[in-house]
């Protein structure tokens, strides 16, 4: 069974990809802390009644653990750390892997979001890209997915785009994304690409907010 690797996967997107992907993946919830990934893992079985796919597929480890042994890592910690997650765990690479960088450049000040960029520019995901080792394929995805939604598991029916640092990392990203129910991949193009599907998730939630709308995601209509 090929796996799946939560970095950070403790928290509420993490969690919330992890009860979709353990469908069809050995997932694996990675935090800076083994005993943190154990009760997070205890708590989801727990709050949905142990199910038997869950009981078999899903897993806790620490990040560093999760980074050796998945396929395709998920990173899912809030933007000020993800360039110090990844620098952190660089030796626990093995190559030939996938990491979807899911990180939002959202910030919050007084009752408004937004976009938080990176420090001398340019998207999150680039600056993973130039960190690790080109044996790492990187894409960006998952900004605009509401994890409470997700995690609820209720009815979804959302586009998600996907920036890829090639056609062939887009493929990867794409198909693991299709694995989960009503999410739809859309590829936008190449990591360059990654600076607007980040900035997405500041204008979702100011949406949401100043309208009254629950967990507003991405859809695109075509006529
Ligand atoms: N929540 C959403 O609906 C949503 C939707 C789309 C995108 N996103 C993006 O996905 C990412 C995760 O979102 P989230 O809401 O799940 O975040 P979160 O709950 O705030 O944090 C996720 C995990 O990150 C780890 N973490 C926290 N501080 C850290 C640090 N200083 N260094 C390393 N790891 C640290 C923690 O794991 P441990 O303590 O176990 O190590 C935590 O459980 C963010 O970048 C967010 O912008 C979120």
């Amino acid at each position: 069974m090929a796996t799946v690797g939560l970095i950070g996967g403790t928290g509420d997107l993490g969690n919330a990809l992890a009860v979709h992907l353990a469908k069809k993946y050995l997932v694996f919830i990675g935090s800076r802390s083994l005993d943190k990934a154990q009760s997070t893992v205890n708590d989801v079985l727990e709050e949905k009644s142990a199910s038997s796919y869950l009981q078999s597929n899903l897993r806790p480890a620490e990040n560093s653990q999760v980074v050796t042994s998945c396929d395709s890592l998920i990173l899912t910690v809030p933007h000020s750390n993800a360039l110090d997650t990844i620098q952190s765990l660089l030796t626990s690479f093995r190559g030939n892997q996938l990491l979807i960088s899911a990180v939002a450049a959202v910030g919050k000040q007084d009752d408004e979001f937004f976009v938080d960029e990176v420090p001398g520019g340019g998207s999150f995901a680039e600056s993973i890209r130039k960190i690790l080792p080109d044996t790492v394929k990187v894409a960006a995805a998952f900004q605009t997915v509401p994890a409470n939604v997700m995690y609820k598991e209720l009815s979804i029916s959302a586009d998600v785009p996907v920036a890829a640092d090639s056609p062939d990392t887009y493929s990867s990203a794409a198909s693991l994304i299709s694995d989960i129910q009503g999410l739809r991949p859309l590829y936008v193009g190449s990591l360059k690409q990654a600076n607007e599907v980040e900035r997405l998730t500041a204008l979702l939630l100011n949406i949401g907010k100043r309208n009254a709308l629950k967990s507003p995601t991405t859809k695109f209509p075509s006529f």
